[in-house]
């Protein structure tokens, strides 16, 4: 069965068990300001499952676009993706074990037509000290469920992962109990971890036996919860029943809940009988154009890692792309760029230079857009996009790889100054260095390339320690401060404004800064408060300030935010701020100085006023208070 067969046929399944089919949320959780991305079908259900009533009643179903940005380093096996569709079905308060148990197994096998023998089930071993029960009652709805279609299926106990490892399967076995870091959900994970307020649960989770030879790396035996390759977990079935109280124990929520998640390729996987995800249907278009783009083979294995990830990123980067996500440097658009990026460089490793992301983004929309009508009416603008960035991106890319592969060739290995050089000079990024070396079996020696780093930093602080100027009045603790944030506001009028705004002139004293800008009108009251928002959140987020020197070609091709450019040597100054995640929030040309850190910023940043300077250009005046 095909994959939107899949997604179509659970839905329409759920709406004869009297669900209520909901549209995917947006992948930008809606209103939870503590992760990026959805990354599970149950997080824009919280309320509910917490014991709000949802508006389309007691059961509801849907799919999920989710995106799991931890996940995108290890894409490139044959079952990680960074975007899913999980498959999703709840009930708040209403339906219990014995239906969800019983629909799953009729979904999987009746109606997507998987072999009851090739399925396994896991179930919560219990946990005396926090008193909660073993889940017998969902271990024996399965084994009359097997006994239904004549599949033995006695019920062991595993324990830990560790166990599973050493014990292995004897014949007749096929549900297993195990502990708390396998088989309870919560979004914390296991009971220990969750906090104080989280809703988790015991869960039964289904595992598919794609039949292939254990490999003896992983443990000496195979078991469900093996990473070797023979199982895949297909469907996670959670009795979200408990919450986490203050004295941490564990009380039950105002409801008994349900909360079914299901990866969607991994079905299709299952059903199409390949332990390869990527080899699911809805990868076969875009996967034989990567093919005819670039003259190489999936199968080829030398090349079915740079496929993978190609592949991965492009679908992940559409979907969004068409949610309103654009490439930044900040939070979620920092995260797409990163994987536009990615794909672009593991296109070089496949000898194509250019518009990879542009030309694979109509096979993978096609695929999808049945489902997504969003993506045809976002069409144009992902494809304008995708452009932009690989223009900014390409000549980076083409010439750093050049740079590398020489340095390689010439040395026989990579120091972390190579590295460095490669950064500060060519506007390679460390991560891509990374991964060209350690394929070559070469390592590139971190440490070296942070103290190289540090070097460079306290240099060029000493170097630019009293000889700019550059608008300040003097070089005291608060104008500096002041400096810092007038580099963060000017980031910040950007991002509201446009790329059309640029410094046209400062001048900075201990009681403020007045900044002026080039840009044509008023800028109203709101969108200063943004701009004062984004100053005081980088604070918040305790950012560090990192200075450079770069060549003055590569800071420009890499988007580094300056004005007067011509008036530039050709080595220039370079100051980034960054907070956690490496979220950058200001790059620019300067000659400082500026504060290390946000500690050194006392007060909150407010803009005062905002006026026309002179034609085009307009004056903002900002103190800490
Ligand atoms: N919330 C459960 C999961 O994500 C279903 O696995």
């Amino acid at each position: 069965m095909k994959l939107n067969d899949i997604r179509a046929q659970y839905l329409e399944y759920m709406r004869t068990q009297d669900h209520v089919i909901v549209p995917s949320g947006r992948i930008i959780p809606d209103n939870d300001p503590t992760t990026l991305f959805t990354g599970s079908g149950m997080q824009p259900m919280i309320p509910y499952l917490l014991g709000d009533d949802h508006p389309e009643g007691s059961r509801i179903a849907d799919s999920q676009k989710c995106f799991r940005a931890e996940d995108i380093e290890e894409v490139g096996d044959n079952r990680h993706t960074t975007f899913f569709e999980m498959l999703g079905n709840w009930s708040f308060g209403d339906y219990g074990k014995k239906e969800q148990i019983t629909w799953m197994f009729d979904f999987l096998v009746r109606k997507v037509g998987i072999d009851p023998k090739n399925l396994y089930i896991t179930c919560y071993i219990g946990d005396e000290k926090n008193d909660l029960s073993q889940d017998t009652e969902a271990a024996d709805l399965w084994k009359g469920l097997f006994a239904s279609v004549d599949v033995d299926a006695d019920a062991v106990e595993i324990g830990t992962e560790a166990q599973g490892y050493a014990r292995g399967i004897a014949e007749g076995e096929r549900i297993f109990y195990y502990d708390g870091a396998k088989n309870w959900w919560s979004r914390a994970g296991k009971p220990d971890h969750m906090p104080v307020g989280e809703p988790g649960g015991p869960d039964s989770e289904m595992f598919y036996d794609f039949g292939t030879p254990h490999d003896e790396s992983y443990g000496a035996h195979c078991h469900p919860n093996c990473d070797c390759g023979r199982f895949m977990e297909i469907g996670n079935n959670v009795f979200m029943e408990y919450l986490k109280k203050s004295d941490g124990t564990f009380g039950p929520l105002p409801r008994k809940n349900i909360d079914f998640g299901g990866g969607l390729e991994r079905i299709a996987a299952a059903a199409q009988g390949t332990p390869d995800i990527y080899k699911v249907d809805a990868f076969s278009g875009v996967i034989v154009r990567l093919e005819k783009l670039s003259g190489k083979s999936y199968d080829d294995a030398d090349h079915t890692f740079a496929f993978r990830v190609i592949v991965d990123h492009v679908r992940g980067s559409i979907f969004m792309l068409s949610d309103g996500i654009l490439p930044s440097n900040k939070e979620q658009g920092y995260i797409l760029r990163r994987l536009l990026r990615r794909a672009m460089f593991y296109g070089t490793q496949l000898g194509l230079d250019e518009d990879v992301l542009v030309q694979l983004t109509p096979e993978i929309i096609a695929a999808y857009e049945d489902a997504y009508p969003i993506l045809v009416e976002t069409r144009d603008m992902i494809i304008r996009e995708m452009k932009t960035e690989e223009e900014k991106f390409h000549k980076t890319l083409v010439r750093g790889t050049r740079e590398l592969h020489k340095m390689i060739e010439r040395d026989g290995e990579l120091t972390g100054e190579d590295a460095f050089v490669l950064f500060t000079t060519y506007g390679f990024p460390l991560e891509m260095t990374l991964e060209v070396v350690e394929k070559r079996g070469i390592v590139v020696d971190r440490d070296a390339y942070e103290s190289e780093f540090a070097r460079h930093r306290d240099l060029s602080r000493t170097a630019s320690a009293g000889k700019f100027k550059g608008g300040l009045a003097d070089h005291s603790a608060q104008t500096t401060a002041l400096h810092t944030c007038t580099h963060l506001m000017l980031a910040g009028l950007r991002k509201e404004l446009g790329d059309h705004v640029h410094q046209a002139g400062s001048n900075i004293t201990e009681q403020r800064t007045r900044f002026d800008f080039t840009h044509g009108e008023k800028v109203e009251r709101d969108v200063l408060d943004r701009v004062e928002a984004y100053v005081n959140d980088a604070i918040a987020d305790g950012m560090v300030v990192e200075m450079l020197q770069m060549d003055k070609q590569v800071a420009k091709d890499e988007g580094v935010e300056g004005s007067f450019w011509e008036k530039y040597p050709d080595t220039v100054n370079v100051y980034t701020m960054t907070g956690k995640d490496d979220v950058v929030y200001s790059q620019e040309l300067c000659g400082g100085p500026h504060v290390s850190d946000a500690t050194e910023i006392v007060g909150t940043f407010r803009i005062t006023s905002e006026k026309s300077s002179s034609a085009g250009v307009r004056r903002i005046k900002a103190s800490l208070e």
